[in-house]
């Protein structure tokens, strides 16, 4: 079978160490790799380049949690009964399929349904009916009857969670936005799509706070003459950020801003933008969370368009659902120009009838009691360690007073663009991989750009000269330890050495030869025009540092 360009770079990336299968002396699994040293480099030099976008140039805050997430939390959050795929398994030889993955084009999935439409696509035999299956990986906290938890399948969970501690670090203003940066889990049913579906995986996102009345980005007005990529799944067309929202294709200021940011990034990054766009979901596809959502889809020669970001509008979904399950205040405060004085009821609960009622439980109970709204008078009920607690109406009385308001409370909305880094990784080789042949060999070069890079520079000494090799190993020295990757060289032709830089994406080489012991000059080549020019040995690092952005 003639190898394309997915076999192609997972094979030169198992060679020179960007991917390897993991567990692969074990057989493998689907669903998991393991970046090796030039990966794990290009990985950080992605991540570092999106904090250079989220952290600087838009000015979030960065904060790190756990990947073991309670029940509870993902509970809340819907994802405990939502999070899931709609699966089919075989009667006969037992495996499971995503419906998804096996219904072909010219069948909807009410036909696929009804079993004897499609058969199992590994025996042949009948499938049994379709079922949902939850995609998270369960596990236990502590020994025993521990608590029940999950390997958390986003990082954003984390961030609502702590919303109220954030939104006071941040002064209590809004918007504001949170990044992390960390592994994110999915049982896939069974992932045949290798680097681009992945079980463990790492994920970038921002969760962006907003007042749900001013969705605007402080920046709109700097891009707002930018262009976006968009699909409307016919049609592929460019629109500029101020139009796709005054025409209200795209739904606010905040959601553009967000999808330029992240279409600035990726193309800095390396993408193609010929093999950019974005796409608008559908009501069906939306996630539980989400109001609108459109995904950055990037072309693979492969696999067709595929997800790589989503910028979803959650609204206020996620903290009210935390608000609802804990009763922690987790509201923002809209101040008003002059304080009001308004009329509220309180609650006032009887301590000495609810004491001998509720026992241990009537502390909790008042101080949720003191904090509910009352607009409703009808029903008063509390939660309490998971049980709803209905309070007679002797336990408390209610008083209408008056009280000076400064502000009034409302839950914050959220933007959020989620990146899933080892899809952008492999973008990055798929874009950037070109063959050309060479005296009848085929000859590979990764276009990567200098930054993302994981060897900025090969340092060559041109011959096994004990004095060329000394210069070429300070060279190498020198532009280490100002910050410059380098790949000491000496092995095989020049053109070899320039070969095996050239399939790894290094933008430059170094060689010292003869002159260099005249004139302290060495070659420079670019690995793009292949261009040499001479350059003087004390300009090295500084040209570097220039040329790759320091
Ligand atoms: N946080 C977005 C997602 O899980 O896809």
């Amino acid at each position: 079978m003639p190898q394309d360009i997915y076999d192609k770079i997972m094979m030169l990336a198992k060679r020179r160490g960007y991917i390897y299968p993991s567990f692969e002396i074990y057989g493998g699994v689907a669903g998991f790799y393991d970046y090796g040293p030039l990966g794990s480099q290009l990985k950080n030099n992605v991540e570092n380049l999106w904090r250079s976008f989220f952290l600087l140039k838009d000015n979030c805050i960065e904060i790190n949690t756990p990947t073991i997430t309670l029940h509870d939390v993902l509970k809340a959050s819907g994802h405990v009964e939502e999070f899931t795929d709609l699966t089919v398994d075989c009667e006969k030889c037992k495996r499971s399929y995503k419906v998804e993955d096996i219904i072909n084009d010219n069948i909807s999935v009410e036909q696929a349904l009804r079993k004897d439409k499609i058969k199992c696509p590994t025996c042949g035999k009948k499938l049994k009916d379709a079922h949902p299956v939850n995609l998270m990986f369960s596990t236990t906290i502590g020994a025993g009857e521990g608590r029940a938890a999950f390997l958390r399948p986003e990082t954003a969970q984390g961030i609502f969670t702590n919303f109220h501690l954030l939104y006071r670090y941040n002064r209590e203003r809004l918007p504001f936005g949170v990044i992390q940066i960390g592994k994110g889990y999915r049982n896939e049913i069974s992932p045949r799509q290798g680097m681009l579906r992945l079980r463990e995986f790492s994920m970038a996102e921002a969760e962006v706070f907003f007042d749900p009345e001013d969705k605007k980005h402080h920046n709109f007005d700097s891009v707002k003459d930018k262009e976006l990529f968009l699909f409307d799944n016919e049609k592929e067309f460019k629109i500029s950020l101020e139009e796709a929202v005054d025409k209200k294709i795209i739904n606010n200021q905040a959601l553009a801003y967000y999808m330029y940011l992240t279409q600035d990034f990726l193309l800095s990054a390396g993408v193609d933008s010929k093999k950019f766009r974005f796409r608008k979901h559908g009501s069906g596809e939306l996630a539980h969370y989400a109001t609108e959502c459109w995904d950055t889809e990037l072309y693979s020669m492969r696999f067709g368009w595929i997800e790589c970001v989503g910028i979803a509008d959650r609204s206020a979904y996620d903290l009210n659902a935390h608000i609802d399950s804990t009763n922690v205040d987790m509201y923002a405060m809209k101040k008003f120009d002059e304080p009001k004085v308004v009329k509220v009821k309180k609650i006032v609960p009887k301590m000495n009838v609810m004491g001998p009622f509720f026992k241990d439980k009537a502390g909790k109970i008042k101080d949720l009691l003191e904090k509910i709204d009352v607009k409703d008078t009808k029903k008063i009920s509390v939660e309490v360690d998971g049980e709803i607690i209905e309070i007679p109406e002797n336990c408390y009385e209610i008083v209408e007073t008056k009280e000076k308001m400064m502000g009034e409370k409302f839950v914050p909305h959220v933007i959020e663009p989620s990146f899933g880094i080892d899809r952008v990784v492999y973008f990055l080789l798929e874009h950037n991989y070109a063959e050309i042949k060479k005296k009848g060999e085929e000859y590979r070069i990764l276009k990567l750009t200098p930054q993302m890079a994981p060897i900025k520079v090969g340092v060559f000494p041109l011959i096994g000269d004990k004095k060329l090799v000394d210069i070429a190993k300070d060279i190498d020295k020198n532009l280490r330890n100002a910050g410059v990757e380098t790949y000491y060289d000496d092995g095989g032709t020049i053109g070899r050495r320039y070969a095996r830089m050239d399939e790894i994406g290094t933008p430059f080489c170094i060689t010292v030869d003869h002159d260099t012991l005249e004139d302290n000059t060495v070659t420079v080549r670019d690995r793009d025009t292949t261009q040499q020019e001479r350059m003087k040995l004390g300009q090295l690092v500084s040209y570097f540092q220039k040329r790759l952005e320091f």
